[in-house]
């Protein structure tokens, strides 16, 4: 199983399977721009749990890391997990800005070069009317300005409607579907929701598959130099022997 854990896989060890499909997922979204500017994206999924705010920072990191400017905002603002997932205060953040409590300059955090961080701030009553204000969606079109790439983490579908809103003022919504995790009728019922709503589901990111390692190291998907060739090398051996063993039976 690709177990991410808690830190940022992209950022600890970048040629491990798991970073690799994080990158794939940034060239299937720029490669998506052809004719809507991918500014925007929320990460949504049925239930919770299933790697959402991990997709998010992970993403965010390998955005980063080709000198992209990305701004996470956490939206999950009845159990936000960004300032935990990062060890970071949440004193005040997107609730704050919105309430006019504080401005952006002050609540804005850079854990890493290129990525910088709203956290969910102070605890409301009425979120929903939250994602859905005026406020929010002209503070995230003023901030298209300055960045590249601008991540909503978001609640689960399943339990409230807030993921859904949020895509309406998004470019882009991907979609975590844990593999161990959702019954076919829970996903349908979310299909059918995401398509009345008209989101623009532009990816679902299956997470937590059963991939087991000896699988895809025998394919080299490792990109490290050292790798490459020890890989290399395990497989002609392997070709090797199974030829010796085809010429031995022919004995
Ligand atoms: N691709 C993955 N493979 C295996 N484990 C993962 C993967 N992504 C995340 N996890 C693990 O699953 C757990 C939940 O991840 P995460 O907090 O990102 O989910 P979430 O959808 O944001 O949850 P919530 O709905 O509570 O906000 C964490 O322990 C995390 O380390
Ligand atoms: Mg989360």
């Amino acid at each position: 199983m690709l177990r991410v854990g808690d830190e940022l896989i992209t950022l600890i060890d970048p040629d491990a399977p798991a970073s690799e499909a994080y990158r794939t997922l940034r060239t299937n979204i720029l490669m998506r721009n052809f004719d809507r500017d991918m500014k925007v994206i929320n990460i949504i999924s049925t239930t919770a749990q299933e790697g959402k705010s991990t997709c998010v920072l992970n993403l965010a990191m390998v955005y980063a890391q080709l000198q992209k400017k990305v701004l996470v905002i956490d939206l999950d603002l009845r159990m936000p997990t960004i300032h935990k997932k990062l060890k970071l205060k949440n004193k005040k953040g997107i609730s704050d800005i919105i309430g006019h409590q504080a401005e952006f300059e002050e609540v804005v955090l850079q854990p890493y070069e290129n990525v910088d961080v709203i956290t969910a701030g102070t605890k409301i009553p009425f979120a929903s009317e939250f994602i859905q204000s005026n406020a929010l969606k002209e503070f995230i079109e003023e901030r298209k300005k300055e960045y590249d790439l601008i991540l909503l983490d978001c609640p689960p579908v399943g339990l409230v409607t807030d993921g859904i809103v949020a895509a309406s003022y998004c470019d882009g919504t991907i979609l975590i579907c844990a593999s161990n995790r959702n019954d076919r009728k829970e996903l349908l019922r979310v299909k059918d929701q995401l398509e009345q709503t008209q989101v623009n589901v532009i990816g679902i990111v299956m997470t937590m598959m059963p991939v087991q390692r000896k699988y895809y190291n025998s394919y080299g998907y490792r990109y490290s130099d050292s790798q490459k060739k020890t890989t290399q090398k395990k497989k002609k051996n392997s070709i090797i022997s199974s030829i010796t063993k085809k010429s031995d039976k022919k004995k």
